[in-house]
């Protein structure tokens, strides 16, 4: 099992979650734009913030790391990802078994009914409103404070529960549920390894804690890997 964040596309130049906002949106923390509370307070502002998040990541690629993890998953067909990134990189760079744990910031529902709004068109300045109610519409990813949705969240705790390697990558485990799921795999024996240039609460109980940068390590590793399998013909 592969847990990703932020880490992971800040080599393609999208900035981690904690890292400082920049420019007109310096003066707001995240938490304070994510939240449903936000949202209701003021939609334009809050819409406004995730059409800026589109435009930065339409215009970025998905880096080695991530084409290494798409590759990986090939070698390795009972590797489930589960992303906290809500960029959509991993999906561009070709992984398919993969879990977006916190959504994903080009997908929209509707505020009262939760009914999807495909096609909202691209700039789109204010939020549109919902087809079916007459709601607003909003970014579908999960906030500060709301609920992972069941299904992601049962094949994600299924796959931490049935693991033998859990690979914390690109994220400072802060954020639960999804950081709680390295506690689930170590708890039923497998071992845990970290790809992260910086300690984070996790280090201490790693196995391997590999202090780089994902884009380095992760195409090493998927070598490493494709070498041994030429050699033992396993899939183990
Ligand atoms: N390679 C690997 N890790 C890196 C790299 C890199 N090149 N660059 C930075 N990192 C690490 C940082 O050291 C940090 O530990 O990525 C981590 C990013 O941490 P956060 O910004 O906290 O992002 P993340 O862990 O994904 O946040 C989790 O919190 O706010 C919520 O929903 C939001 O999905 C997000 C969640």
């Amino acid at each position: 099992m592969v847990l990703t964040g932020a880490g992971v596309s800040a080599e393609s130049g999208v900035p981690t979650f904690r890292d400082a906002q920049t420019g007109l949106w310096s003066r707001f923390r995240p938490e304070q734009l994510a939240t449903v509370g936000a949202f209701v307070a003021d939609p334009d502002t809050v819409w406004a913030w995730y059409e800026w998040r589109r435009d930065l990541v339409e215009q970025v690629a998905p880096n080695a790391g991530h084409l290494a993890l798409a590759e990986l998953e090939s070698l390795v067909p009972a590797m489930t990802l589960v992303t906290q990134n809500v960029d959509g990189l991993h999906r561009l760079a070709g992984s398919r078994k993969i879990i977006e744990f916190h959504g994903n910031l080009f997908d929209n529902h509707c505020l009262e009914c939760a009914c999807p709004a495909p096609g909202v068109p691209r700039p789109c300045p204010k939020p549109p409103r919902c087809h079916a109610c007459g709601g607003l519409v909003r970014p579908g990813v999960v906030w500060f404070g709301e609920a992972i949705p069941a299904l992601s969240l049962e094949r994600a705790v299924q796959a931490a529960d049935s693991c033998d390697l859990f690979m914390s990558i690109g994220t400072s485990m802060l954020v639960h549920p999804a950081a709680g799921l390295a506690a689930r795999a170590r708890s039923t024996g497998a071992a845990l390894v970290e790809i992260n240039p910086e300690p984070t609460e996790l280090t201490r109980f790693a196995d391997f804690a590999i202090q780089a940068p994902s884009g380095h390590v992760l195409p090493v590793l998927r070598q490493a890997l494709a070498i041994c399998r030429r050699r033992t013909g396993s899939n183990h």
